[in-house]
């Protein structure tokens, strides 16, 4: 049996995600190996035991697999949580992607593929600088104000990033570069999310190509901005295209960007997006899907899976800014969302009345609360859009009880889809067509839109 800091040398078997890890497997035992990729033959130190695995450290690899390429990102060595698949190459990492997802829904959700339509993972029409939203840290590195990402499961500490091909890159190393200026000139310290102090938390930075506008959020807790008047002139001068800029206070200790008080300083709270002809207005706070063009062909999908009739009425479940459900509307009859986020829902309100889609009205609510609410509606459609913890059996019972013909799941953790279809299936809802979309290139992620049809 092997122990902590031994070096095996051992063939790569298998890729798992989420890790994002090549696996060994040894005397029964299964180790995870960043870096490693199927095929290759490796040196490994040992570096922890756990009770049914083990981490290693990648020392050496033969470099044999073919779809090893070289990394585009400078930061990749410093371990940067930001891209962990680019030293592989795309259609691989949709690949690797798809057989996981698999995985995961023959073990969890019992799918029975030879009953599933199943369009395998759609690749986003973009791989890098896709993304239309990111969240930077701010930290201090010794004396010196740092701005960047967290290392891959070191939340303590960060990269200094001069650069990131996330978002549109050159965009990106400006807004880093000065607001990182901004803090150090001023003295400003950041955040220590161990010792819970520091004044600079996070920089939101929201892009939107289709529209050029930027807009930007600065986190801090309590506290004066120094020289507000002359950063934000410096703001407009440099960004031309900044549609907004707000301060955002957040003294929770809580990891996440929260909106416990928002100062707008310039501009507007909001920016617009277009998907296919939809113009959506998304405030500062509220949900997006981030890859703008990949998302054109998630909500294409959802329609066609949904096959929404002119006189259905279909329940949009977590609606969020309207996003899916006003992509929909031109088919139903009637479109009800349902949200919790306020600005979301002010958002998706306007957005409806901004599209002249006056069939898409929105209810402000927690879906487990409302859905009670809802049992007297006779939908035909329900589509489900949840955060990553997804619905629960208790949630899939009420929602069942709707008794909708269809169910559309579009979902962000496949773990989660899975353990619901299983619900689901109970209730006698049956998985009849699935696509994933590869809307989060360079990382583990993905999106699922899955067709569930009652039983007759
Ligand atoms: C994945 S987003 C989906 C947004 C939308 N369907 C779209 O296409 O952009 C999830 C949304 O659910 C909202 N949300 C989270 N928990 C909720 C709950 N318990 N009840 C209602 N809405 C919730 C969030 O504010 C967010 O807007």
């Amino acid at each position: 049996m092997v122990k902590k800091n031994d070096v095996i040398e051992e063939k790569v078997v298998d890729f798992a995600l989420p890790e994002s890890s090549g696996v060994i497997k040894q005397g029964g035992l299964v180790i995870f190996v960043p870096g490693a990729l199927p095929g290759e033959k490796c040196q490994v130190k040992i570096r922890k035991i756990k009770r049914n695995y083990a981490l290693g450290e990648l020392l050496s690899t033969d470099c044999s697999s073919p779809f090893r390429i070289e990394p585009f990102c400078p930061h990749f060595g410093e371990g940067c949580g930001g891209c962990s698949l680019q030293y592989i190459d795309y259609p691989f990492q949709r690949e690797i992607k798809e057989k996981n997802a698999r995985e995961v829904l023959s073990r969890v959700g019992q799918v029975d593929w030879e009953k599933v339509d199943y369009q395998g993972m759609l690749p986003s029409p973009r791989f890098l600088e896709y993304r239309n939203k990111m969240e930077f840290n701010f930290g201090q590195r010794g004396e010196e104000l740092s701005l960047g990402l967290r290392p891959r499961g070191r939340f303590w500490d960060l990269i200094d990033l001069k650069t990131c091909f996330l978002m549109k890159k050159s965009l990106t190393e400006e807004v880093l570069d000065f607001f990182r200026f901004y803090g150090r000139k001023h003295h400003l310290s950041g955040y220590d999310p161990v010792s819970k102090k520091g004044f600079l938390r996070n920089l939101l930075v929201r892009y939107s190509e289709t529209q050029d506008q930027l807009l930007l959020g600065l986190s801090t807790t309590s506290g004066e901005l120094p020289h507000i008047e002359e950063l934000t002139r410096q703001l407009k001068k440099q960004f031309t295209n900044l549609i907004g800029f707000s301060q955002i206070i957040n003294n929770s200790p809580a990891s996440a960007l929260l909106f416990e008080q928002k100062k707008l300083w310039y501009g507007e709270d909001h920016f617009f997006e277009k998907i296919g002809s939809i113009n959506y207005r998304v405030s500062l706070e509220s949900f997006f899907q981030v890859n703008t063009a990949g998302c054109l062909t998630l909500y294409s999908q959802a329609k066609e899976l949904a096959c929404i009739q002119s006189d259905e009425t279909v329940l949009d479940l977590y609606c969020g800014s309207g996003g899916v459900g006003l992509f929909l509307a031109d088919q139903a009859n009637r479109i009800i969302g349902v949200e919790d986020n306020q600005r979301a829902i002010e958002d998706a309100r306007f957005n409806a009345w901004a599209n002249g889609l006056d069939n898409f009205t929105v209810i402000q609510g927690r879906v487990e609360k409302m859905i009670n609410d809802l049992s007297g509606l006779r939908a035909d459609v329900v589509v489900v859009d949840p955060p990553r913890a997804g619905l629960d059996k208790k949630l899939v019972r009420r929602i069942s009880r709707i008794g909708a013909d269809r169910i559309v799941y579009l979902s962000c953790n496949v773990g989660t889809l899975a353990r619901d279809i299983s619900f689901f299936k109970e209730k006698g809802y049956h998985l009849t067509r699935l696509v994933f979309i590869d809307l989060f290139p360079q990382t583990p992620h993905f999106e699922s839109v899955a067709l569930l049809e009652e039983e007759r």
